[in-house]
């Protein structure tokens, strides 16, 4: 499934929305895209506001998309900075939510993939849904 025309795809439409980011207060664009294990791509754009706390960022715009579609299972996401910024510590959250096996490709603008990592990397030790089991 995620082969590397599939990773390129995937890395070409993270590079593709950051043309839709509302950013007005940070100027800090992030373009992000996760494929599903069914095989279709969500991407997502950050969404700042004036009352800051309630930004949301591009990784977490990506998956709630899939989500609300139905999707559950994702391969990996492709996220684009001009920095090669990685995920913070919210995203990481919402990506364990679906899976520790998910990849993360981390890109710059310019293509250049800074980072290939996992969730698990970069979440040890998360706080999952197993965590739950059995409290109702
Ligand atoms: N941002 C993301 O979209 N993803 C991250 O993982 C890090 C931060 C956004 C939020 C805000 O709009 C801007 O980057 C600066 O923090």
């Amino acid at each position: 499934m995620l082969n590397d025309e599939m990773k390129e795809t995937l890395l070409q439409s993270a590079r593709a929305v950051q043309q839709w980011v509302y950013a007005p207060y940070s100027n800090y664009p992030v373009g992000a895209a996760v494929l599903s294990k069914s095989g279709r791509i969500y991407d997502g754009v950050n969404i700042e506001n004036a009352s800051y706390s309630l930004t949301i960022c591009a990784e977490r715009t990506a998956v709630f998309k899939a989500v609300s579609q139905g999707e559950r299972e994702f391969e990996a996401i492709a996220v684009v900075t001009r920095d090669g910024g990685s995920p913070c510590g919210a995203c990481r959250q919402v990506l364990a939510e679906f899976g520790l096996d998910t990849k993360v490709f981390i890109a710059k603008e310019s293509g250049q993939v800074v980072w290939e990592t996992t969730v698990e990397e970069l979440l040890p030790g998360a706080f999952l849904p197993s965590n739950l089991q059995g409290s109702n």
